[in-house]
């Protein structure tokens, strides 16, 4: 019997258990075994985890999270870790692995990869910010959470006459702060990819109010580029891949406190945080993890390792795992320029 090894690695996602069970479901159909390792690349390592059923899978494209655990476990930095991944296979008898995971995680199955282990790459972050993929599943839900949000804090800002500054995820890219901000009429989005200055900020927000309207939402992501405005960074850490992690930099609430010295408007922040990767994922994410977790299943089936499977406008198409890892996609000027209409 055939059996391949199947992995969730970074920040979890909405949607993951969709394409865990689009990959399980598809490999039954050709007796192939999927064996969940535990907590991504851990698991992988250390042989941990165990045989996914029919019955394990059956509903779980209804629940957020990873039924598989998840892990930020980088192989490349552990003593021997491309040799214990090797063992594991062998020990578990698997002739591949589908890794679902960022950039960081795919970039270690393109790796393992180039070493002769065969891999199939699922890309996942609720950022949407992998290339060779319109979307990424999991970002849908994320910014339907925000939406949701910024829908509640439009009438508390009302009430009290406030601005409102939100902050949220993506540390370098704006999508989530996009897509939410402009459903949920922010009335300022700042995004990394295109610099805003503090002083139209704040004409924005002033100017609102002498046009008489009582309040203003201000969307702004982790990593928003703003000008003139300095945020310290504090003593960033960083995970096992380098990845600095932003929580420190706290750009929500200087921002707020920058905005209310300058323009004396009363200002209150709030972070989303995890709030926008937790609870069950939307319909397009459920069916796009599905598809995807298909058509993984699809590769390992004809055995076509070292791809990513990613959306092309209504297709799910596969491309070279190397190239998914080439670039990072950002926020293109023209979906900006529409946002920034709405945004006064
Ligand atoms: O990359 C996905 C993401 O949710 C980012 O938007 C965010 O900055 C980061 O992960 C948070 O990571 P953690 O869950 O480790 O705090």
């Amino acid at each position: 019997m055939r059996r391949i090894g199947i992995l969730t690695g970074g920040g979890d996602c909405p949607a993951l258990n969709a394409v865990i069970r689009g990959v399980v479901e598809k490999c039954a159909l050709e007796d192939i075994e999927v064996f969940g390792f535990a907590d991504g690349w851990r698991g992988a390592l250390h042989a941990d985890g165990r045989v996914l059923t029919l019955d394990d899978v059956e509903g779980i494209q209804t629940l957020g999270g990873t039924i598989l655990g998840s892990s930020r476990t980088n192989v490349m930095k552990t003593e021997n870790g491309p040799e214990m991944v090797r063992a594991s296979m062998e020990k578990l008898g698997l002739e591949g692995i589908v890794a679902i995971g960022g950039d960081d995680t795919l970039g270690v199955a393109n790796q393992l990869f180039d070493m002769g282990m065969n891999m199939v790459g699922v890309p996942k972050t609720i950022d949407n910010d992998l290339s060779c993929t319109d979307f990424t599943f999991g970002f849908d839900t994320a910014a339907n959470i925000v939406m949701e949000a910024l829908d509640r804090l439009h009438t508390t800002a009302y009430s009290h006459g406030r601005v409102m500054v939100v902050e949220i995820m993506g540390r370098h890219t704006g999508w989530i702060a996009l897509q939410g901000g402009l459903a949920g009429d922010a009335h300022v989005i700042a995004i990394p990819e295109f610099p805003l200055h503090i002083d139209d900020i704040c004409r924005i927000v002033t100017e609102r109010k002498e046009r008489g309207k009582r309040y203003s939402v201000v969307a702004v992501a982790e990593g928003a580029t703003i000008e003139g405005f300095h945020v310290d960074e504090g003593e960033l850490k960083k995970d096992a891949f380098g990845n600095a992690a932003l929580p420190d930099r706290a750009i929500g609430h200087k921002l707020a406190q920058e905005i209310q010295r300058r323009t004396g408007i009363e200002t209150r922040d709030i972070v989303l945080g995890h709030l926008q990767r937790g609870g069950s994922p939307s319909a397009f994410d459920r069916v796009l993890g599905a598809r995807m977790g298909a058509k993984a299943a699809e590769q390992v089936i004809s055995r076509n390792y070292g791809c990513m499977v990613g959306l092309s406008a209504t297709k799910i198409i596969c491309t070279p795992l190397k190239n998914a890892l080439s670039t990072r996609k950002e926020v293109d000027a023209e979906l900006y320029e529409v946002a920034k209409l709405f945004c006064r």
